[in-house]
Formats: C-alpha cells, structure tokens, sequence
C-alpha cells in the first residue's frame, strides 16, 4: 500500500508526461504572472502548452494526445479545426483580415442571428466581457438608473462593473440570502462595486426581498439563466420565470448572459425555458473559435446606441474573418442537426458516468444540460454559489481531473467552476473510451486519501 496520496501519484505521473511544458512555464512565469494571459488558465502543477488540435482532439508541446472536453473554454462547439471552416478562412485571409469597415458578411449574419435569436437589431464585437459591457450601458442609459443586481458565483467577463460577487470567500461575503458587493480583487473601486446588488442563485423569495429595497435602483438583472461559472447549476423551476416577473414589476431590465449557452442550444436557453430577456448577449461558440460576440434587443433599445448617444466602438467589431468564420458556423456548421449530435453524445457521456459512480458508490453526482455538464463530487444537490463552496470534495476533484488527465482526456475546462463540452466533432468512440478512463481514474482514487483542496485557493 502506497504512503503516498493518490493527488500526489498523479502529480508526479502528469509531471513526467510534460517536461516540455514544464519548461515553458519555468520560463513563461518570469515573463507573465502565474505563466499565463488569463488567470483562469493557472493550473497546478503547472499549465499544459498545447500545440495543436483536430477534431475531439488537441496535442501539447510532449506530443500527448487529449480527447479535448475542454473545447476553448467552450468557444469550440464545432470542435478543432473543422474542415469546412479551415477551407473557408484560408480564403478569407487571403483577401485582408480586418479593414475598419462593414462588409457583405456583417449584414448576412445579423439577419441570421437575428432570426435565430429572436431580436430586432444587433451590435458585434470580439468578445463576451464586450457584449455584457455593452448590455449594462445599454440598460442605464435606457432606465436612467444606476445599479446591476447579478448573482453570487456568475461570471460575465473581466470588467470591473460586473467583476463583483463572481467568486467570493463565503467568510467575507455576508448573509447567503443578501450577500455583500464583494469586488473580486483589488483594482475595482468600492463606489464600482457598490453599484452592483448581489443575489443568491435559484432563491426567487430571496430576489424578491433584495428587488423590495433596490428594484427602484435597478437598471437590470443580469444572469446566465443556466451558471456554467459554477459547474453547471440549472434553474430551478419558476425561478426565470420569477425573474421576468419581477423585473416587469420594477420597470427593469431583464439581461441574458448567454454567452455560453448560445453555443449549447441551438436558439439559446431562451428558447430552451421559454423566458424572453429584453437583452441577451450571445459569444463563445457562434464565432466557430474566432473573437465574435454579439448584443441583440428590440429595436428602440438599440437605437439609444449612438454617437452622443451610448458609446459602443471597436477596432475589431465586426472584421471580416470574425463575421465569415461566424457566418459559416452558424448556417453550415452549428446546425441544429449537428448541435442534436453532440447534445445526444453528452447525455450518453452523463448516463456513462452516473452508471460509473452508481456502481463505485462514490459520493459525487452529474449534472448536465445540452452540450455540457460537470462532475460535483457531493450526493448534495448544487444550486447556488454557497452550495458550490461549501458541499463538494474539491480534493477528490482535483485528484479526479489529474487521474483524468495523465490518461489521455481533458475531462472539462479546468477550472473547478467549468465543465465539459461536446463538440460536434466527438464520436461514440471517444465517449465510450472516456466512460472507460473514467471507469478506472475512480476505481483508483476510491478508498485513497487525497490532498484536501480549498476553493478560494483554487480558483
Ligand atoms: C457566462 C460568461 N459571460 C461572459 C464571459 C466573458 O467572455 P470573454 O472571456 O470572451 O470575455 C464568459 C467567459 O467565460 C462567460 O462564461
């Protein structure tokens, strides 16, 4: 019987499979903090390099081949490189990549999105933060208000008006019913954060109570009606519908971060709940793994955009590779056909692993939805921030995602507020060899002590 925990035998495996992107951290971490552009990328021991990806797959810099649930943070519904896409860029960029002008394509994608999504106008720009940047600019300018109630534990991109509450220590965060406006780290100035009123996910009372104080302050409430920054908790049943409701009463608006969601189903978790947001953003998988993300609402809430009016501008709004690569994903490759696939893979992915910890016992539950879903290490159900923090074994986790890793998957994004996505290019194949991984990685850590994880440091 080995002393050491099964965390630690799999950090040493994970470390001798990746010298070469050891390395590149060793040198990387002298240039840029924690060796990475974006603090969600940090990964202990070190962050694997990759190197390329095709289909399912991706490769790092050792040569290891991953089945990739990862899929960019979920950007990749079509999966890597698809061959369609890659024919099509190849032309676009052989005829200029960004010109600071409108193009052809810019017009037939808005009339695309714009159906699918059931909006009147629309405005592009690179990225998710962008589109939630703009959607509460927008929802000011148009209630003549000052205040954003989000929800404790959602994320909307790194901007410092809705960076508040996205991922607070619970210790300093105040009572789970009316938490505090918690910046998430210095940088954000308290008059910013004030300006943000926190609520706990899935408790419409609780909203309700906060809305009785604030409702009149209240530009917009803004969620992503399904938080993928918490694993993947669903809403409870009423709960959207609860908010549509109280946002009407309030004469505030109702904004739809679907940023990731729009890219899971195939007209949005709009569509899918039956809950029409008065503004929804809409990124990630849409531009087909090119910077895009889009804003869309009625038309009188879009004409308040403007010059003098509501300031939107950006060099890269609407360039023409975007646009294409958008264009062609949407209409050619994210079709609803396709989006079924992968919808109908990722359930076969969930039943194979509930199978698996039925017959392991082990104390952990799947939660999955579309294209998505995640491993939470508790027979407790998860439907809050709080919830999150204080009921999983991060440590089994973290041990479960290495023994993952060191078999050839990348089982989610990794972070442990991710999850995984299936692509349209993922086979039965994969699923079945990572049901099996899977299968093992739990048979070894069940009964073994792992290395205990606290969240607030792991995130
Ligand atoms: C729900 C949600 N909104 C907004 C963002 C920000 O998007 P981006 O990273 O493109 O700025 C993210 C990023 O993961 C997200 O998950």
């Amino acid at each position: 019987m080995s002393l050491k925990t099964i965390t630690e035998e799999y950090r040493e495996k994970f470390i001798s499979r990746t010298p070469k992107s050891a390395e590149l951290y060793r040198k990387n971490v002298s240039l840029t903090p924690y060796g990475v552009h974006s603090n969600w990328r940090i990964f202990d021991p070190h962050p694997i390099f990759m190197a390329r990806g095709k289909g399912s797959r991706i490769w790092d810099v050792d040569g290891n081949e991953y089945i990739d649930y990862n899929m960019a943070f979920g950007a990749l519904a079509i999966g890597h490189a698809h061959p369609i896409l890659v024919e099509r860029i190849r032309e676009r960029v052989e005829n200029g990549t960004v010109f600071g002008f409108e193009t052809e394509y810019s017009v037939k994608l808005a009339e695309v999105l714009l159906k699918r999504f059931g909006f009147e106008m629309i405005r592009f720009s690179s990225t998710g933060l962008e589109g939630t940047q703009l959607a509460v600019r927008l929802a000011r300018a148009a209630t003549n208000r000052p205040k954003i109630l989000k929800f404790e534990g959602c994320y909307h991109g790194s901007h410092d008006s809705l960076l508040v509450g996205v991922k607070p220590d619970p210790l300093h965060a105040g009572h789970p019913k009316k938490p505090r406006s918690v910046p998430a780290g210095p940088g954000i100035p308290k008059d910013i954060a004030d300006q943000v009123v926190i609520a706990p996910f899935n408790d419409i009372y609780a909203v309700e109570d906060i809305m009785r104080q604030h409702g009149n302050d209240i530009a917009a409430i803004i969620l992503e009606p399904i938080p993928m920054n918490m694993g993947v908790v669903l809403p409870k049943k009423g709960f959207l519908e609860g908010l549509r409701k109280l946002a009407d009463e309030y004469n505030s608006l109702l904004i739809f971060d679907e940023v990731k969601t729009s890219g899971k189903f195939y007209r949005g978790a709009q569509d899918y709940f039956g809950v029409k947001p008065d503004i929804i953003v809409v990124a990630k998988a849409l531009g087909g793994g090119y910077p895009f993300s889009a804003v869309m609402a009625k038309k009188d809430l879009m004409e308040l955009i403007g010059p003098r009016k509501v300031a939107h501008g950006g060099t890269f709004n609407s360039n023409p590779l975007s646009v294409y690569a958008a264009y062609i994903t949407v209409t050619e490759i994210l079709t609803e056909q396709n989006l079924a696939y992968a919808q109908k893979l990722s359930d076969e992915l969930a039943k194979g692993y509930r199978d698996v910890i039925e017959d392991k016992r082990v104390d952990a539950h799947v939660v999955n939805i579309a294209t998505s879903g995640t491993v939470f290490f508790t027979k407790e159900e998860i439907s809050n921030w709080r919830d999150f923090v204080s009921k999983v074994n991060w440590g089994r986790w973290y041990a479960w995602v290495l023994g993952i890793l060191i078999n050839g998957v990348i089982p989610q994004a990794l972070g442990i507020d991710e999850q995984w996505t299936v692509s349209i290019q993922h086979t039965k194949e994969d699923i079945q060899k990572t049901i099996e991984i899977f299968d093992k990685v739990l048979s070894e850590i069940k009964g073994r002590e792992t290395v205990p994880v606290k969240v607030e440091e792991a995130i």
